[in-house]
């Protein structure tokens, strides 16, 4: 599913925020746990540390602040949001949605709020339904969060899954822009449902619910496939990159940035490549945090923002990929 930016209203990322759990998780510290050494993990993965939350921090407790932090660079009070979409696999509760205890916490009681489940995907997806919403004129503002605590769905005995993910929330405020300020120009985003199976929490679900019977057999715990969701991760987020920077009319050398989703520094690089675009131009922070899924590109797109190196009318590409499968990209005029 594509657009080109074709509505009535233009829509703009008027401020970023994020935020990290204070404890952190380092390669040595797992070589304790599983089987494992720093060299595996730095040189498959370039990760180095992770963050864990807190007891009794919970998604939606990250999610608040990294969006408390996006409405103050936003200048726009927490009273005045419109619309709240939280991008989450790791909600505090099944049901309500992890997005109604932001808007509790947050203290925006006019906000419609509601999640959505895209895994590494969902920020991005978030953030085509929220630009959406304002381009119709539904609503003149979002506050778009990618948030999880993955640590609370991970089988801490499984090497192969263990190592790789972290916790934490990034978030954005989108509004109505005026013409000289900046917009979302292109966006895109696929899923394949026959390759479910590659990236999955199988159990705690309707299809499996945790009982005693199975309750020790980590069936909800993320389990992956990593070699061919690494193959498919490529192509599709080349792919979906390549749509949104023609659709954009940009070439390789107006692309000030490109933030890819945060999962492997081996994925990132060989989409560097095939977009021709210098790695110097490519953000990466997986070294410190991990793959946090929907809240690594907001992260990662918070803090390029915050270093300024996005200035004012410079694009940026975001690119995103996971579960589902699902993709999907993003030009931006900052
Ligand atoms: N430490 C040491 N050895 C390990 C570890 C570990 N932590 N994990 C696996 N190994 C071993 C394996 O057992 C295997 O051993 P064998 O050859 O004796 O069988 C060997 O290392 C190679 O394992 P592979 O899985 O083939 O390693 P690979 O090079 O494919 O790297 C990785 C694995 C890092 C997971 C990679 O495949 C990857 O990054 N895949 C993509 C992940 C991704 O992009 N996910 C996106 C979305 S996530 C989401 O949506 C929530």
């Amino acid at each position: 599913m594509s657009d080109a930016f074709t509505s009535q209203h233009q829509v703009c990322i008027a401020g970023t925020g994020s935020y990290l759990p204070e404890k952190v998780l380092t390669n040595a510290d797992l070589e304790k746990l599983v089987e494992t050494s720093d060299e595996w993990i730095f040189s498959r993965t370039g990760i180095r540390e992770r963050r864990i939350a807190a007891e009794g921090e919970y998604t939606s407790h990250m999610a608040s602040k990294a969006g408390a932090k996006a409405l103050e660079q936003a200048g726009i009070a927490a009273d005045d949001i419109e619309l709240i979409i939280v991008a989450t696999i790791t909600p505090d509760t099944l049901t309500p949605a992890t997005a109604c205890y932001v808007q509790q916490q947050l203290g925006a009681p006019g906000a419609v709020a509601f999640d959505i489940s895209a895994a590494c995907s969902g920020f991005l997806y978030a953030m085509k339904i929220a630009k959406r919403l304002i381009s119709d004129g539904a609503f003149s503002n979002a506050l778009i969060i990618g948030a999880e605590k993955l640590s609370s769905f991970i089988n801490w005995d499984d090497r192969t899954t263990c190592v790789l993910f972290g916790d934490g929330a990034g978030a954005a405020v989108l509004r109505r822009a005026a013409p000289e300020e900046g917009s979302i120009i292109a966006t895109e985003m696929g899923t394949d449902g026959k390759l479910t199976h590659l990236l999955n929490i199988p159990g705690g679900g309707s299809a499996c619910p945790i009982t005693i019977d199975n309750a020790g057999m980590n069936l909800a715990s993320l389990s992956m496939m990593g070699k061919e969701v690494f193959k498919h991760a490529v192509n599709r987020m080349k792919e979906s990159a390549e749509k949104v920077i023609e659709r954009a009319g940009l070439k390789p050398e107006d692309i000030k940035l490109v933030v890819p989703h945060q999962a492997n520094l081996r994925i990132i690089d060989a989409i560097a490549d095939r977009l021709s675009v210098p790695h110097e131009r490519v953000f990466v922070n997986l070294q410190k945090y991990g793959n946090t899924s929907a809240a690594a590109v907001a992260i990662a797109l918070d803090e390029a923002n915050r270093a300024g190196l996005i200035q004012r009318g410079e694009h940026v590409v975001l690119v995103v990929f996971g579960a589902g499968l699902t993709w999907a990209a993003a030009a931006v005029r900052w």
